[in-house]
């Protein structure tokens, strides 16, 4: 394999790469610090670019640490370990910034203070893979595994809960995956096991009775062509005091820590006759954004979602929300024309399809919050509501995913 030597890196970009040129080229290098001098691996070569692995670091940064994680490089999880987390932050910011610039020419002046908390120990809901039996991660940029014996960025009560699984796959040979919920509120756990072959309800359920803690409330069996639960399907959490129901198959937003900030920084302080939100999952923005509203419409392509959203609207005594299951395209079509004060989007990360935002500059709701978990698509679909007539007034990162490249922001739009 090619080496690169002496690179000097620029800066970081979004992905989690340090970027250096050469020969003309740019260079992807995994593992780089802007500053720094490294030695990269090339694995692989582009007519524009090279992507490159850190082989040696030549001339370090300060702000560079050593993972505190055992398996970092290793596995494919996590991508910015190496450098300090108040670092990550800045970086952060920095890649939004340019991101924004690059693929939607948005100038940000003033972006606000980002949202932060623990650097680890935040995620509640993890997805492990399995290879006969054993658990853990894929290698970055492989689908070989990684055994993991703890993972620093979920929950200690989902570690803790390894050991029980582990006995539980050596007991059942077809599971491909395992996916856990964890909530922080009720101390308990839904799994979910993806299974090449169905295992039998009856080996399952006394397998949860004798293996698994009592704080797993249920199973979610999911084979091909079957699929069957023992115990619960669903758990409670609470944010910004409201309770939510969760179902195994529905969106939860997964940093716990910052659930509360997160809600309160999406919403605005104004009040609205009418919110169209197109991204409801169970109703997480949904139910705090009822408050200071009329009616809020809110749509999500989610099944299961919706149904949580209508319960959590009961046991939270909301009545001004109406929760539908619709994609968000005909959502927008279906409410052409009408007076919008408030449009409210959390798209997944390929952002709006093909034409929504083109569709909403029909309607010209007078405000847009657009929560977005990929900063590209959020760039590309902030260019047209602008060219559209919108101005962005405030937008901030929210660091859901530390020692990952995943960023997180909240854009609020008005019309100029
Ligand atoms: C990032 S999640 C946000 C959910 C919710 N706002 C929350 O914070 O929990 C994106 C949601 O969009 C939904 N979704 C994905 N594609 C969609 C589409 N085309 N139309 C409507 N909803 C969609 C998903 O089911 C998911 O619930």
């Amino acid at each position: 394999m090619k080496t690169l030597k002496n690179l000097p890196v620029k800066k970081l970009v979004y992905g989690g790469y340090g970027l250096a040129h050469v020969e003309g080229k740019s260079v992807f290098v995994d593992y780089a610090l802007p500053s720094e001098v490294v030695d990269a691996e090339v694995y692989r070569e582009n007519k524009d670019y090279f992507l490159a692995r850190t082989k040696r670091v030549v001339l370090p940064s300060s702000v560079r640490r050593d993972a505190p994680c055992p398996y970092y490089q290793e596995c494919g999880g996590c991508q910015l370990q190496h450098l300090d987390y108040a670092e990550q932050i800045r970086a952060k910011e920095d890649m939004l910034l340019d991101t924004l610039k690059r693929i939607g020419k948005i100038e940000i002046k003033n972006l606000e203070s980002s949202l932060y908390a623990e650097e680890f120990g935040y995620r509640i809901r993890a997805q492990f893979k399995v290879d006969r039996g054993r658990l853990g991660f894929f290698k970055r940029k492989s689908h070989s595994l990684i055994q993991v014996e703890n993972c620093l960025l979920v929950h200690p009560a989902i570690n803790q809960l390894l050991p029980a699984l582990r006995e539980l796959l050596r007991k059942i040979q077809t599971v491909k995956e395992v996916h856990v919920l964890y909530s922080p509120n009720e101390d308990e756990f839904l799994v979910k096991l993806l299974c090449d072959n169905t295992p039998p309800r009856d080996k399952i359920r006394k397998l949860k009775n004798t293996i698994l803690p009592k704080k797993v409330v249920g199973i979610g069996v999911y084979g091909e062509g079957e699929v069957y639960h023992i115990g619960r399907n669903f758990s409670f959490i609470e944010a910004s005091s409201y309770r939510y129901r969760v179902c195994m198959d529905s969106f939860l937003q997964i940093n716990y820590l910052l659930w509360d900030r997160f809600i309160a920084s999406a919403l605005l302080k104004a009040s609205f006759n009418k919110v169209l939100e197109l991204h409801c999952g169970v109703g997480f923005f949904s139910l705090p954004l009822s408050k200071n509203s009329k009616f809020v419409v809110a749509y999500d392509s989610n099944r299961s979602a919706i149904k949580d959203a209508e319960y959590n609207a009961k046991i939270n005594c909301v009545e001004n929300v109406s929760f539908n299951y619709e994609i968000s395209t005909e959502a927008i079509k279906r409410h052409a024309g009408e007076v919008i004060d408030l449009l409210f989007l959390d798209p997944p990360r390929s952002g709006l399809s093909g034409g929504e935002a083109k569709l909403v500059l029909k309607n010209k709701p007078n405000r847009i919050v657009y929560v977005s978990c990929e900063p590209t698509t959020l760039a590309r679909d902030l260019k047209v509501f602008l060219e559209g007539g919108y101005k962005i007034e405030s937008l901030r990162m929210v660091d859901n995913f530390p020692n990952t490249y995943h960023i997180e922001a909240i854009a609020h739009l008005v019309l100029d």
